[in-house]
């Protein structure tokens, strides 16, 4: 018996000893400690033996298992070791190889119009605000009078999460307009905000994005009325296409959230193959408008018969793609880094009423 144990033992070591790496060397760990393995059959053998035969045994066996385990762990930590260095040695890098041409960095257009939009209004006094891309039903829809069943919901091709635990659908805004709710719930007015950032629509072409960017408009106060309206975008739309005077034609819209509601087109020419904003023959649809609707007020726990505003929305892609000559709205997301150093804006650039904004 004793005997076997050492026969048992040498087979083991040596095949310890020859492997070569880790998957081998856990075969033998399966065939010898494993639970039908081959020491492990001598440990179970030691139940039918007698108490005598056990006493002497028992400390063989045990010694033989922890010697095994041992001899395992240490040429796994060996083996281990190895295949570290085989691995550093491949993935070896040489840090005194010349670098790659560096790449030159540009401000998208999107951002920089951004940038511009936020400048014109800080200085008509106008602060941020800001709302998550994911909206409730309550904020982009409920709150903004465009109850379920409504018909406007299908205005918006609307993408929705999946229901929450409670059935509640999250969905992506469909506009900036629920920031004119978390804006009205969370401050007192005087309210003079704009909320700049991502929308989303399911629609894509050359002029729609299924992603896409929104720059809201909210005030509100005691004595609003549609001339502010008028006059806040004329200032708008003056300073941003950076020109003398333009003229504006509200025409009369529908809105849910607004009272009444208002589509703003801005005077300009197509001649020579260019828009040109300002005078011309032609109108441009730039954005939507309106005075608050009061049941927009109620629900933020406005009394409308104290407080009136007025609020619009604007696409930033389209007033970019105006402003600076480009045709394809899906460029603006292919990250092609020609069509960025092209139309990309330096980051020392920062749009400034004084020094200019582009
Ligand atoms: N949210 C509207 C849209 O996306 C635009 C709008 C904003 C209209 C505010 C009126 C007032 O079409």
């Amino acid at each position: 018996m004793q005997q076997d144990i050492e026969k048992l033992k040498t087979e083991i070591t040596s095949a310890i000893a020859a492997s070569e790496n880790l998957d081998t060397l856990e075969e033998i760990r399966v065939s010898s400690l494993g639970k039908k393995g081959s020491v492990s059959g001598l440990m179970k053998g030691l139940g039918g033996m007698t108490p005598e035969e056990r006493k002497e045994m028992g400390p063989i066996l045990n010694a033989l298992k922890t010697d095994i385990a041992n001899e395992i762990a240490d040429r796994k930590a060996t083996l281990e070791e190895v295949a570290l260095n085989a691995r550093l040695l491949e993935e070896k890098l040489d840090v005194t190889l010349p670098p790659r041409d560096r790449q030159q960095g540009s401000i998208h257009p999107i951002s920089q119009v951004m940038d511009e939009i936020a400048e014109i209004f800080a200085s008509l006094g106008f602060d941020v605000a800001e709302g998550p891309d994911l909206e409730t039903d309550f904020y982009n829809f409920t709150a903004l009078n465009i109850p379920e069943e409504h018909p406007a919901r299908q205005m918006h091709d609307t993408f929705y999460l999946k229901p929450d635990a409670n059935g509640d659908r999250k969905v992506l805004r469909t506009h900036t307009s629920p920031v004119q709710i978390r804006t009205m719930v969370n401050k007192e007015p005087p309210i003079r905000i704009i909320a700049p950032g991502r929308t989303y629509r399911s629609d894509s072409d050359a002029t729609h994005t299924p992603m896409f960017h929104q720059v809201e408009g909210l005030v509100i106060d005691k004595d609003t009325h549609l001339g502010h309206l008028k006059g806040t975008l004329e200032a708008f739309l003056k300073a941003f296409f950076e020109v003398d005077a333009v003229t504006l034609r509200l025409r009369p819209s529908y809105f849910p959230f607004t009272e009444p509601s208002m589509e703003v087109d801005v005077q300009c020419s197509f001649e020579g193959g260019t828009v040109k904003i300002g005078d011309g023959n032609d109108w441009l649809e730039v954005l939507g408008s309106g005075m608050v609707h009061r049941k927009v007020l109620e629900a933020c726990d406005l009394d409308p018969s104290v407080y009136q505003g007025f609020a619009f929305g604007c696409g930033i892609d389209r007033l970019a793609m105006l402003k600076y000559g480009m045709n394809d709205l899906r460029a603006f997301f292919d990250s092609d880094l020609r069509w960025l150093r092209h139309y990309g804006f330096s980051a020392l650039n920062i749009p400034t009423i004084a020094g200019g904004l582009s």
